[in-house]
């Protein structure tokens, strides 16, 4: 059954752990005049995202869906949730609009540039534009302006059934992850460009006070600081050369 906590004010964070993976899928529903919701999940955890939502808000008020990047946990069950939300606008990046999201759901995306803003009432968000960062040609994340939350998606990813929210090592916790993965099938999980380290420094000027993570605890504490260690870690995980004749 998911796990719904709120993580800052009106903002709940709702989770499924999926053993197989050892890792938590977390879906994020902001309760306002206009709720958003970030990261629509699986198709196969539509419904228990669904009937978790359900108890927040009702269902047909969902007035905005977004996500970072076009992968199923990002958004695998739009078009499933615009069964249920079908005035929901989705919102995403100009380039995932155009590139995969138009045609994934037969109709126009809201495609915002890159410090474009939109209001959910009491809430404000800008949206982030960070080409490949975590991935995806089509990356980006939200800002929350008022109470400060950063809905970064795959940033700090963490194994595990941990904790709904931490103050705690969050940077050292994503780099045990990200090393171990490096020697799996989810090797390369973050391609290290000559973009990342000015799109973290963009984040990190945000100053957030919350970090709302896909995977793993969310995050309160120095976030413009764990912005600034992420990249050490990502340089250091991703930014290497690899041997020659050697893929990880
Ligand atoms: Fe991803
Ligand atoms: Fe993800």
């Amino acid at each position: 059954m998911a796990k719904v906590t709120e993580i800052a004010p009106d903002i709940y964070r709702i989770s499924i752990y999926a053993p197989r993976g050892d890792v938590q899928f977390n879906h994020f529903l902001v309760k306002d005049d206009e709720p958003l919701l970030f990261h629509t999940g699986l198709r196969g955890m539509h419904a228990e995202i669904r009937e978790a939502v359900s108890k927040l808000i009702n269902l047909s008020d969902l007035r905005h869906i977004s996500f970072s990047h076009f992968e199923s946990d990002e958004c695998g069950a739009l078009n499933e949730w615009l069964g249920v939300a079908p005035v929901a606008d989705v919102i995403c990046s100009q380039v995932g609009a155009r590139v995969f999201v138009n045609d994934f759901i037969g109709r126009e995306a809201r495609g915002l540039a890159d410090g474009e803003s939109f209001s959910t009432g009491n809430l404000r968000f800008r949206y982030c534009q960070t080409p490949h960062l975590p991935h995806g040609w089509d990356a980006g994340v939200l800002f929350e302006e008022t109470e400060k939350t950063l809905l970064c998606s795959d940033l700090f990813h963490q194994a595990g059934d941990i904790e709904p929210i931490t103050s705690d090592d969050v940077v050292g916790r994503t780099a045990e992850t990200m090393k171990a993965y490096q020697t799996g099938i989810l090797a390369e999980y973050v391609p290290y460009t000559p973009l990342t380290a000015q799109n973290l420094k963009k984040l990190a000027d945000l100053k957030p006070k919350t970090l709302a993570i896909m995977h793993g605890s969310s995050f309160t504490g120095d976030c413009a600081r764990a912005l600034g260690d992420l990249d050490a870690v990502y340089r250091e995980v991703f930014g290497q050369e690899r041997p020659a004749g050697v893929s990880r």
